[in-house]
């Protein structure tokens, strides 16, 4: 993969787009940096290069319309605050005033455009609308491998029209991490593979049967398994219409020899709810009425030991609804229990990495991924289209 480092920036005008989309509480304070830090080797190797770093994002769903609230203001802000330099927020991210940002910029300087998404041609990857993006800049960076699987107009439209382009450091990085957990990978191999729904994960589910040692499904996508075997999971969230693919995936993981764990207890609650009334039971045993909230503690031993065999694990979702604290603590040790394992272990989505900074384990943890669905993607085993775009230099 061509990087950065590949070519001559010195001067030159640099576009990188970036994944800024961080999420802020209701003050407008970033809550977690994780994606604005990963790119600073980028920035400064841009800026001790002498290039003009222009950097581009977007940030939340405003659907093509300008609001307030989406604003990366607050992204300059903090930035401009790491950088201990300033970052020139553009009024737009096209436009004659940004263009007048731009062509007042010196080596060295930083200037970030306004959200791309208050035009709705940036996810709809209209030429002019990438045109215009490219006639900012001399030199095109891909370091946003959090939304390299959406074909929008700054991901694979503006690289159309860039002959000089390249990946930065982070999109590098996480290809690199991927493939190494995927390609000839250390074995047992072990997925950990949770959250709401089995429709978003299916694919994922799917590829990863052939290139796993063993998998281990929480979160409430497990209630649709459970239930695909006979079991009754009360008035736990199942997806009924894929019933029968999760047996078939089942007798496919049979077939070829991957062991798949299921939970084996759960903690059962009246409600949905923080304070809801709830108890450990054994899957037979999940009331007619209650729900399945998290994985319950025989669950955790089991899975506990697949993973201290482990030499690489992939995790992607969370055990449970540990965003409540009666119901954590399933995925707190399936976090401890990744942190202690002697594997390379990567952790992908939003939930996972939410989960591993509340256990303490981030340090332990090989590698922390920026992205959710681009991550989700690779599982899939596809070709991310902002990386394909970068190809045939
Ligand atoms: C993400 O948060 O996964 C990326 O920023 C992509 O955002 P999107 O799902 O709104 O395209």
């Amino acid at each position: 993969m061509k990087t950065i480092r590949d070519m001559n920036i010195s001067g030159k005008r640099v576009l990188i787009r970036v994944d800024f989309n961080v999420p802020m509480d209701e003050n407008g304070t970033i809550t977690d940096d994780l994606r604005i830090r990963t790119v600073l080797p980028t920035i400064h190797y841009a800026l001790e290069q002498g290039a003009k770093v222009i950097l581009c994002s977007h940030m939340g769903r405003p659907k093509g319309q300008r609001i307030e609230e989406y604003s990366l203001k607050p992204v300059a802000a903090y930035l401009a605050n790491i950088l201990e330099q300033p970052v020139i927020l553009a009024p737009d991210c096209i436009g004659s005033e940004s263009e007048a940002v731009v062509a007042a910029m010196e080596a060295s300087d930083v200037v970030m455009l306004e959200n791309l998404r208050f035009h709705a041609e940036e996810q709809g990857n209209d030429p002019e609308f990438a045109r215009q993006l490219a006639s900012l800049a001399d030199v095109y960076i891909n370091n946003a491998f959090a939304v390299s699987h959406r074909a929008h107009a700054s991901v694979v439209g503006v690289p159309e029209y860039c002959v000089e382009k390249a990946a930065g450091f982070l999109l590098q990085k996480e290809m690199d991490y991927f493939h190494r957990s995927i390609d000839n990978p250390a074995r047992p191999l072990v997925a950990i593979v949770g959250g709401a729904k089995v429709s978003s994960k299916l694919g994922a589910l799917k590829n990863m049967l052939d290139k796993v040692d063993c998998m281990l499904i929480g979160g409430a996508m497990a209630n649709t398994f459970l239930k695909s075997q006979g079991y009754e999971v009360g008035r736990s969230k199942v997806e009924d219409d894929l019933l029968d693919d999760a047996r078939a995936l089942l007798e496919q993981a049979a077939k070829k020899e991957v062991k798949v764990y299921l939970p084996v207890d759960v903690i059962a609650a009246e409600n949905f709810a923080a304070d809801a009334v709830s108890k450990q039971v054994t899957i037979q045993d999940v009331p007619a009425q209650w729900m399945a909230l998290d994985v319950g503690p025989a669950t955790v031993i089991c899975f506990t030991e697949v993973l201290a065999d482990a030499r690489t694990i992939l995790w992607n979702g969370p055990m449970g609804a540990f965003e409540m604290d009666a119901f954590s603590r399933g995925t707190m040790a399936l976090a401890h229990a990744v942190g202690a394992a002697h594997a390379l272990s990567i952790t992908g989505g939003g939930d996972s990495n939410a989960a591993v900074k509340k256990s303490g384990e981030a340090d332990n943890i090989s590698y922390m991924s920026t992205g959710g669905g681009a991550f989700l993607m690779l599982m899939e085993g596809k070709e991310l289209p902002g990386v394909v775009a970068l190809e045939g230099q």
